[in-house]
């Protein structure tokens, strides 16, 4: 499986020109890596970003951090999934901790979003994880929001939907943010993936992307990914540091084949 990395520029940044010089500068990392087709670059823009990023796309994909759950209507100031898709969306990230904790988004209003991105052929990029006073019961945390999430979407649809592990307690703007140990990482992926053969089953769970994110860098990008099996990595803050996004992509592709 082609290993993803995916950027998350959440509120980032301030201008076009500041957006097309990280983008063009992606843009040029993957270029230059030898094993391209075996990573997926997708780079999570503001929405008023997006259709400038796409029309100067190469060698990466574009994803938007949110979408409503309609599709269109007397709804001021939401974007649907279906303006997403016509101007080059592919991906979209949702259920991220800070939509849950700044914008009470809950577990079924994200399943009513996941519903209407699969529908429109967007893949959701569905994020879950434990808050740090949650840690005691992580597996139940978990457990809840993708039994929640998933709630009435088709087993056959489930592949299509990247879920990341995201611990609350290891994103970087977190306070007092801790790195999360790898074999943490290694085995809450595990449990993501045996609660998909619970909920679908094996041959389901196979053919989904299980990937990790939270304070994710050039230095440990990889150990996430070779040692705690993920198929990839969510990057917030490293991810606008154009030199260290550039190594987090090339190391992610000399281990990818
Ligand atoms: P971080 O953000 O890499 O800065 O911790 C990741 C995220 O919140 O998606």
């Amino acid at each position: 499986m082609n290993k993803l990395i995916i950027a998350n520029w959440k509120c980032n940044p301030q201008t076009l020109k500041e957006a097309q010089r990280f983008f063009a500068a992606a843009e040029e990392n993957v270029k230059s890596v030898e094993n391209v087709k075996n990573i997926e670059v997708v780079i999570c823009a503001p929405f008023s970003y997006i259709q400038n990023l796409k029309s100067n796309v190469q060698n990466l994909i574009v994803g938007a951090q949110d979408c409503f759950w309609e599709q269109k209507g007397p709804y001021t100031g939401e974007v649907s999934p279906p303006m997403l898709k016509s101007v080059g969306c592919e991906y979209v990230i949702l259920g991220h901790s800070e939509r849950r904790q700044y914008f009470n988004e809950t577990d079924e209003i994200i399943n009513k979003k996941i519903k209407m991105a699969l529908a429109s052929r967007l893949k959701p990029i569905l994020c879950v994880g434990e808050k740090e006073n949650e840690r005691e019961e992580t597996k139940q945390v978990i457990e809840n929001q993708i039994k929640e999430c998933l709630k009435g979407i088709d087993k056959n649809q489930v592949p299509q939907i990247i879920f990341v592990y995201e611990p609350v307690w290891a994103i970087s703007t977190t306070a007092n943010s801790k790195d999360c140990a790898v074999n943490e990482a290694f085995s809450s992926g595990l449990m993501i993936k045996k609660m998909l053969i619970n909920l679908c089953d094996k041959q389901t769970a196979d053919r989904v992307k299980i990937i990790y994110g939270g304070s994710v860098d050039s230095s440990d990008a990889v150990s996430y990914i070779k040692e705690a099996k993920m198929d990839g990595v969510l990057v917030g803050a490293a991810s606008l540091n154009a030199n260290e996004f550039g190594k987090i992509i090339k190391s992610v592709a000399e281990i990818s084949n």
